[in-house]
Parts: C-alpha cells; structure tokens; sequence
C-alpha cells in the first residue's frame, strides 16, 4: 500500500479511536486537524470573531495577530467580512500565507433561509471577503447543496440542531452536513450530541469552548465559569498550563474543534497553544465526570420558533413570552 495510504489509514484509526471511548490520540502524535466526512481538513483550533468588538482597530489587531501566531482557521462573523478579506488579500500577495493554507468559514444569516437566498448571500459574503470560496458555510437547511456543487464551499455545515433535528436533515438532505458548530465546553458537554455526530461522520465544533467567561455574569455569581472549576485549577497546574489551555485541550482530545474568541496576543497565543501537550486518559475521565451546568447562548427571543431547538431549558427559568 502507498505510504500515504497507510498514513491516512493510519490517522483515521486515531481518529475512530478517540471518538469511540474519548481517550487521547496515541502518545507522541497531536493531530491539528481533523478530517470532514468528505475529506476535507479542518483545523482543530480557529479564531471566534462573534463577539469582537465592532471597532475596525481592535478586528485588524486579533486577525493580524493570529494569522502571525500561526492560526489557520478563522470563524467569520456577520459584519467583519470586509476588514478579515483585507487582511486575507494583504497576506496573499505579500506571500505570507496562501488561500490552500487557511480555513474560513461562513455562515448564513437566519434572514437568508429561504432557498434562493442562499447562492445569493455567499456570493455577496464572498465578494466581500474578496475570495473564490469559503472552506465551510453553515447553514440551517438543506437547501445548501447547490453552493456546495458549484465549488463555494468546500464542505457545508449546521449550526444550533438538536439531535432531532440533526437526525432529520440527515436522513433527508441529498449531500449530509459534513459539520456541526454548538456550544461545547465543560459545563455543556453535549455527550449525546457529540456521539451522534461523531457516529454520522459529522464533525463537531465548539463555540464557546472556555465558556464564554463575559458573558457569565448576567447569569449571577453562582453560575462559575469554568475556568474556575477546581479540577480545572487543579490540572492547569499538575500540567503547567492555563486553565483556558486545560478546557480547550479536553474538546480537541474529544474530536471537537474550538473557536476560541480572544482580541488579547497572549490569549491567542495560549489557545493555539494548547494543542501542544496531551492530557491523560485519567484526567479525561475525570473532566468528563463533571456535571453539566448549563448553557450560554439560548436564544431565548427565539423560544416561541416551532422549531426553537433547545428543547432542554428549563421553563421555569425561561418562560415562554408571547
Ligand atoms: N454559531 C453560533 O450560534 C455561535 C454563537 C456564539 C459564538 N459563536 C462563535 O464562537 C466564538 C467563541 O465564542 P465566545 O466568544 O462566546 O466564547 P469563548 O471563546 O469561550 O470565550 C471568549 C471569552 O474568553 C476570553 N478568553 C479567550 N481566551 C482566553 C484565555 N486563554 N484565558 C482566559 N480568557 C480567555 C475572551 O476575552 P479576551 O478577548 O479579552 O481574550 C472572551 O471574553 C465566537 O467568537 C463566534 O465566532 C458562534
């Protein structure tokens, strides 16, 4: 068998390994990406820009410095195409980086559902962006097969499903979704999600994956980020990490990818980072013990939506408004 048969072969068992039983990939090898159920890599770490502040400068400071850190994948976010595709174009012809080596995704506002808006709202994201194609488009339906045949997207995904409405589209849709982007972290670990998916072959990324720490305070004080969790603390030192490096390593050991959002260079380099060291079988275990909280981002405006997909919120926390 040619070598590099053997070697993707190889990475693939890896891969079917850790998503069986969540342990860590085999000692000395760190995968940095992980391959979509069509083929198409994607890397395990990528800047979150939702929630940036809207001001130009600070946008251009964190896409600038991550792409010089060496991050290869940015999550776009509504609004901050144009300043991300300046620098992108900026970097390709200066050489620094090459259109191959980066991963953008897109998505599709929800004003865009309808099946003819979709080519239309990524061509108009891809002018602006100033780029041939986007290497995945999130969408919330399945029309988005014809952005994918047309070579827009290289690989098309759903954000915010349940495992119902996952388990629809997917029996349905003619190209299944190759990715799936929910909150994940420690205190939403979505075990039931992430075992659906990683047995369609859909692969899964984590928004929120430290937990959205600024966001926490409206939720009162009892509600601990967890970046604070005592096993995290705990771990950060025994491996002499941070403990945002602790949470974003137990989702990249779990398959997941992480878009971590941060406007700081010490905090974009210590989340690209954390790939770099591997947590034991023992403390994935443990992190894995811990209780589901609750989670972040509930679009609650949207409760009323027949299909509103978080089913789980408790309705005496969240009444239903008419
Ligand atoms: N599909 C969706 O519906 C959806 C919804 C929400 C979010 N998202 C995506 O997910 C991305 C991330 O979500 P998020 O921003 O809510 O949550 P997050 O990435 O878990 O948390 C971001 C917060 O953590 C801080 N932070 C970043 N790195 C840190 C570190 N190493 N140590 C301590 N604090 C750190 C950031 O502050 P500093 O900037 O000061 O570092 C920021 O306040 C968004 O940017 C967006 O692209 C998607």
């Amino acid at each position: 068998m040619p070598e590099k048969q053997i070697i993707e072969k190889c990475s693939a068992v890896i891969q079917w390994v850790s998503s069986v039983n969540g342990a860590s990939p085999r000692r000395g090898y760190i995968p940095t990406s992980i391959r979509m159920g069509n083929n198409v890599e994607m890397p395990f770490v990528g800047l979150g820009t939702g929630g940036m502040p809207s001001s130009e400068p600070e946008i251009d400071f964190a896409v600038r410095t991550a792409l010089d850190l060496g991050y290869t994948h940015i999550d776009v976010t509504a609004g901050f195409h144009a300043t991300i595709g300046a620098i992108l174009k900026e970097y390709f012809e200066l050489g620094k980086l090459s259109r191959k080596d980066i991963f953008i995704t897109a998505k599709l506002p929800c004003t865009s559902h309808g099946r003819s808006s979709v080519e239309k709202s990524l061509r108009s994201q891809l002018e602006t962006l100033q780029l041939d194609y986007v290497d995945l488009f999130l969408i919330n339906t399945p029309c988005g097969v014809q952005i994918y045949r047309l070579k827009l997207a290289r690989a098309i995904g759903i954000s915010n499903f349940n495992v119902d409405q996952i388990q629809r589209v997917y029996s349905t849709a003619e190209v299944k979704p190759h990715n799936l982007q929910v909150e994940v972290h420690l205190h939403w670990p979505q075990k039931e999600l992430v075992v659906l998916c990683q047995s369609l072959n859909v692969c899964l990324t984590a928004y929120a994956p430290i937990g959205s720490p600024g966001q926490l305070p409206k939720f009162g004080v009892e509600k601990a980020s967890p970046l604070a969790e005592p096993l995290v603390l705990m771990l950060a030192d025994k491996y002499k990490k941070s403990p945002a490096q602790i949470l974003l390593r137990h989702l990249t050991q779990r398959n997941i990818v992480v878009i971590p959002k941060s406007t700081n260079a010490q905090r974009l380099k210590e989340n690209l980072d954390s790939l770099k060291f591997t947590i034991s079988d023992i403390d994935m275990e443990a992190l894995g013990n811990i209780k589901p909280k609750r989670r972040v981002y509930t679009y609650i405006h949207r409760r009323n939506h027949p299909e509103y997909p978080f089913c789980e919120l408790d309705d005496e926390e969240y009444p239903i408004t008419v």
